[in-house]
């Protein structure tokens, strides 16, 4: 009986382990949100540790000599209090962002076209890293192949990644500490994908990839479209076809990147436009960003916080092709995602068994409850819906044990 017992009490606890880490929910804090003004404004001690399995601070750039480093004067209490929400969530893993898309590909460029460099470079993120207490790097070159790169950046960008993984398996054997993580943060046009990265050479030695499945259309186009829509409109051809979640995380994993490793871009802001005509549908003319909006500041662009005071008095219509909102009022179009679009977008990637999701980023959330859903409500929603179902499959294994051990302890007992 004592052996029936352990037996029980070990499958037990191997499945809570196994179940604990389904999903994965990967959130981008962007230092720059906390010089925000009133409610926009959001510091790494605002951070609820517990919203988010891996936090990745953004961003850190590149010098002249190839080292890694943080503009910020005042990153040391940032990082501090950023690497510090560990002590109140030890499950919580943070990495450090480098590169970015204002930072382009100017610095990358020239530190992994040698060895040397590349080496250079390693060995001050190791340094970094272990001094602030991150547990990884995140790459977010915007983009290895972008026209006007080398060509051969697709390559020596497969060289980095693994170089980088070996310098920290390396280097965690030699320090007896945990290894590093690496992930990247890709691009989602498939163009872009083609010209700058060798998915199956690099995806073996990254712990995950985060594809960034949003900024699909935006007011760089010359019309309204969606900032991250599931599916294509039906009435698309050509490359148009190419701009959705849907195509862009199939495209990679048809491309041998496992499931698992999988990281689905969710956005908690929207892209505004003006339009320039009365006709307000998708692919509507447009004279080029909206304003900016109150506290963000940047045109073309509205944070969750901010959407939710537009949204009084504009017209609200849901796209059933692309499966996502959009609202007009005055001369304003917003393509966003609401609640009802993020659980589409969640349900479908657990159907489809992907790794979690990759949330951009986490101070775009209510943090204050200004939209009266309480505070974060989009990061409090994706946790809801991942752990509905996590329950439901633990109820069904915890059943499934159950009656696996009665069914031995009969056979033993009679
Ligand atoms: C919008 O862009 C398309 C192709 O990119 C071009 O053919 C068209 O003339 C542009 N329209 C305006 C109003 O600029
Ligand atoms: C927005 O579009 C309207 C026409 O619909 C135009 O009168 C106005 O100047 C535009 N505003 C900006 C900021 O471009
Ligand atoms: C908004 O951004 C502009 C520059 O784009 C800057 O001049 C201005 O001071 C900013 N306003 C606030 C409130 O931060």
């Amino acid at each position: 009986m004592a052996m029936i017992f352990k037996l029980f009490v070990g499958f037990f606890i191997f499945l809570q382990l196994q179940l604990g880490s389904t999903y994965i929910i990967v959130c981008y804090f962007t230092n720059w949100a906390q010089h925000r003004t009133g409610i926009g404004r959001f510091a790494a001690k605002d951070i609820n540790p517990f919203l988010c399995t891996h936090l990745i601070y953004a961003f850190a750039e590149i010098t002249e000599d190839y080292k890694i480093f943080i503009k910020d004067p005042k990153k040391d209490s940032s990082l501090k209090a950023f690497n510090g929400l560990k002590s109140r969530n030890s499950e919580l893993k943070t990495l450090l962002a480098v590169g970015g898309w204002n930072f382009g590909s100017f610095r990358f460029n020239k530190m992994v076209s040698t060895q040397l460099t590349r080496a250079i470079f390693i060995q001050s993120v190791i340094t970094f890293l272990r001094h602030y207490q991150f547990d990884g790097l995140d790459l977010d070159w915007a983009f290895p192949g972008v026209p006007g790169n080398p060509p051969e950046n697709k390559h020596l960008y497969s060289k980095l990644i693994q170089e980088l993984k070996t310098s920290f398996i390396l280097e965690a054997t030699k320090e007896s500490k945990s290894t590093l993580l690496l992930s990247a943060a890709v691009g989602a046009g498939k163009k872009t994908i083609d010209n700058s990265y060798e998915i199956p050479k690099i995806i073996k030695y990254l712990d995950f990839i985060g594809v960034q499945t949003f900024d699909f259309h935006g007011p760089w186009d010359n019309f309204t479209g969606h900032n991250s829509p599931l599916y294509p409109r039906k009435d698309k051809r050509g490359d148009s076809m190419y701009l959705s979640v849907d195509f862009a995380i199939k495209y990679y994993r048809g491309k041998g990147v496992p499931g698992k490793k999988l990281i689905v871009g969710i956005a908690t802001y929207g892209r505004s436009y003006n339009l320039s005509t009365s006709f307000s549908g998708v692919g509507a003319p447009i004279t080029g960003p909206a304003p900016s909006a109150k506290y963000t500041n940047e045109s073309g662009v509205m944070s969750n916080y901010e959407i939710c005071d537009f949204l009084k008095g504009a017209n609200y219509f849901w796209d059933e092709d692309q499966k996502v909102p959009y609202a007009v009022k005055d001369h304003i179009w917003l393509g966003y995602d609401n609640l009802r679009s993020i659980k589409v977008k969640v349900d479908w990637l657990k159907e489809r068994k992907y790794g979690g999701v990759l949330v951009w980023t986490i101070d775009y959330d209510d943090l204050h409850g200004h939209c009266q859903r309480g505070s974060n409500p989009v990061l409090v929603y994706i946790n809801q819906l991942f752990t509905a179902s996590s329950d439901s499959q633990l109820t069904t294994s915890r059943m499934k044990i159950f009656v696996l051990v009665l069914e031995i302890m009969m056979a033993i007992l009679y």
